[in-house]
């Protein structure tokens, strides 16, 4: 069986994914991590992620590097999310993604085009979304807990940022695959949004 997840920043796809992969005791690949690594890679690199040569030479990243702590930082999302605009990178990292899909006896993927390029035939297809705001305020509550002092305003911005970024691009832009199902969970507590989701994929 394979499930995509995909959604917005913040969204708590990863989250949704995470508890899938347990229930149904599938392994789970977090893409958006991949991304990272290649942003991460650019900058220690130094080059530009703008810039879609510097962002292809940096998908050549060591495997260690995907156990680096810093790719979890905030800053490394957006390097992220600027890499990730680039056909080129997109390309470079397709197939290890198609691989992962299609691995003998299935697999969760989330990321923001598994349910329409990396694994269109999917059993399970879900859009994990909430509001922006609503997605601002988690992300900001996050990062008070790890201890980063930041403004709910700048958080929100950046949300707005990644999301322009994530469905304006002209390859492979983020939307809703027509057979996933919406799973807006701004009014949801966590439990309630995994339960609809193993609800959905044992349907
Ligand atoms: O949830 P958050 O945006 O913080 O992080 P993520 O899911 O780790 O993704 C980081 C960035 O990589 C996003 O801003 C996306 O633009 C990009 N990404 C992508 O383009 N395609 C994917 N399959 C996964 C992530």
């Amino acid at each position: 069986m394979i499930i995509a997840v995909d959604g917005p920043t913040a969204s708590g796809k990863g989250t949704i994914a995470r508890a899938l992969a347990a229930h149904f005791g599938l392994p789970v690949l977090d893409t958006g991590l991949l991304y990272r690594a290649v942003g991460y890679q650019t900058q220690l690199n130094h080059g530009d992620p703008d810039n879609a040569a510097d962002a292809l030479e940096a998908c050549d990243f060591p495997a260690s590097l995907l156990d680096d702590p810093a790719l979890r930082y905030e800053s490394t999302g957006s390097l992220a999310s600027r890499v990730s605009v680039h056909a080129e990178v997109r390309r470079a990292l397709l197939q290890r993604q198609v691989d992962f899909a299609n691995q003998p006896g299935g697999a969760v993927l989330d990321g923001r085009d598994i349910g329409t390029v990396i694994a269109p035939h999917a059993d399970a297809k879900l859009f994990v979304t909430a509001t922006p705001e609503e997605r601002a305020r988690r992300r900001h509550a996050e990062m008070l807990e790890r201890g980063v002092e930041v403004s709910y305003e700048a958080v929100l911005a950046d949300v707005h940022a990644r999301d322009a970024r994530d469905t304006g691009r002209a390859d492979a832009p983020l939307l809703r695959a027509e057979d996933a199902l919406l799973l807006d969970n701004s009014d949801m507590g966590v439990d309630e949004a995994i339960a609809a989701a193993i609800a959905f994929v044992s349907e």
